[in-house]
């Protein structure tokens, strides 16, 4: 039998394994929480940053993070929410591989009354979703559309239009089918595009305008590469491109590279993009790629975290601005959302590093 002397405190227990907590900052037992973070995949900076922001913000709240990537497999991340909730976690934040795949897991957390939210991409198909906390995603695409027309020169940078004549040719990707993102991203664009598509100002040459015919599966740039290049092979021939929609700086690379190969460049067609990746904002300072969207993730993971606290302490997370757009098929799920930025050669230096995003120094 255990004697009475050896039990120790939980408050003590906690600030061991919390290691250097100071004692003003000590954790009561039933303050900390195991929270369930899962994100898409460890190849694009912005989601290591966002999984880190999170965790780091949780545990700043006494809380313990459970974080797990899923390499962009929908069998991995499955299995990743299905141990949290095994592991005991009393909260789930998803970045989902595929938004319509995780009904099953989606269920097993509502069974264990686990709350969860959506994190930049909308859990689909199930009606266990709490909250969601993204960007202006429609703005997102609206932003892409107008800096393509900027760098083509048809429109100015303050929005009115310009004395160009085009015609130009553009060529369209969208993101990944299975991310609801991707909707939302490519009807803004369109929004934008459509007018400038109807009368002749801009032409598709591949004739590929369709949502469904522009799709990126995972976003993946070597697959937008591919992409490209066909096309360059049956519709240019003999004429030129003059720019690209792209939803995503992984496919802008992509695009690039394709470009590259065909023999443009040194000056290249106006590329878009989005997430302000790093490899993309020196591809912009270099005169290669023309644009991205820069998505503060540090505000969307406090934003989260936030959240999260007060899904915690069942209460209604102050956050929530949106009611109306997130229909995920079953139910509207009420989201915060966050205001992008467009960012070209112009803008980068104030946006990206005065804010403290990059430094001088990660750029050159
Ligand atoms: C989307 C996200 C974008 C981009 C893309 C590829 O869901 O909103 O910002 O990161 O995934 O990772």
């Amino acid at each position: 039998m255990r004697s009475s002397r050896f039990v120790v405190p939980v408050v003590v227990l906690l600030v061991t394994a919390c290691g250097a907590r100071s004692a003003g900052q000590q954790v009561k037992a039933d303050e900390g929480e195991l929270v369930g973070v899962t994100m898409p995949t460890t190849t694009s900076q912005r989601w290591l940053s966002d999984g880190e922001n999170i965790k780091k913000d949780m545990e700043s709240r006494g809380h313990r993070v459970d974080l797990q990537y899923a390499q962009n497999d929908i069998p991995t991340q499955v299995r990743q929410i299905k141990d949290q909730i095994a592991k005991g976690a009393k909260l789930l934040i998803i970045a989902s591989v595929d938004g319509s795949a995780l009904t099953e897991p989606l269920q097993m957390a509502a069974d264990a009354r686990i709350p969860v939210i959506a994190y930049d991409r909308l859990l689909r198909g199930s009606a266990n979703v709490d909250y969601y906390a993204t960007f202006e995603n429609f703005r997102v695409g609206v932003y892409q559309a107008e800096s393509l027309l900027t760098g083509l020169g048809l429109r100015n940078a303050d929005g009115s239009p310009s004395a160009a004549p085009g015609p130009f040719n553009v060529e369209l990707f969208a993101g990944s089918a299975d991310d609801n993102n991707s909707v939302f991203f490519f009807n803004g664009a369109m929004s934008v595009l459509k007018p400038y598509l109807e009368d002749g100002k801009l032409k598709v040459l591949s004739g590929q305008t369709q949502f469904e015919a522009v799709t990126t599966l995972r976003w993946d740039g070597e697959t937008a590469r591919k992409r490209l290049e066909e096309i360059i092979g049956t519709s240019y021939r003999t004429k030129k491109i003059n720019g690209v929609l792209s939803p995503y700086d992984g496919i802008s690379l992509g695009i690039l590279t394709a470009l590259k190969n065909a023999g443009y460049g040194p000056q290249f067609p106006v590329v878009t993009g989005q997430d302000a990746e790093l490899p993309s904002v020196k591809s912009i300072i270099a005169d290669e790629q023309y644009s991205t969207i820069y998505k503060d993730t540090r505000e969307l993971a406090t934003a989260t975290a936030q959240m999260a606290e007060a899904v915690l302490k069942e209460r209604t997370p102050p956050q929530i601005n949106n009611l109306n757009d997130y229909n995920n098929g079953v139910k509207v799920v009420p989201a915060f959302l966050l205001n992008p930025v467009s960012v070209d050669k112009s803008n980068y230096h104030k946006v990206l590093v005065e804010s403290g995003y990059y430094t001088d120094d990660q750029l050159r």
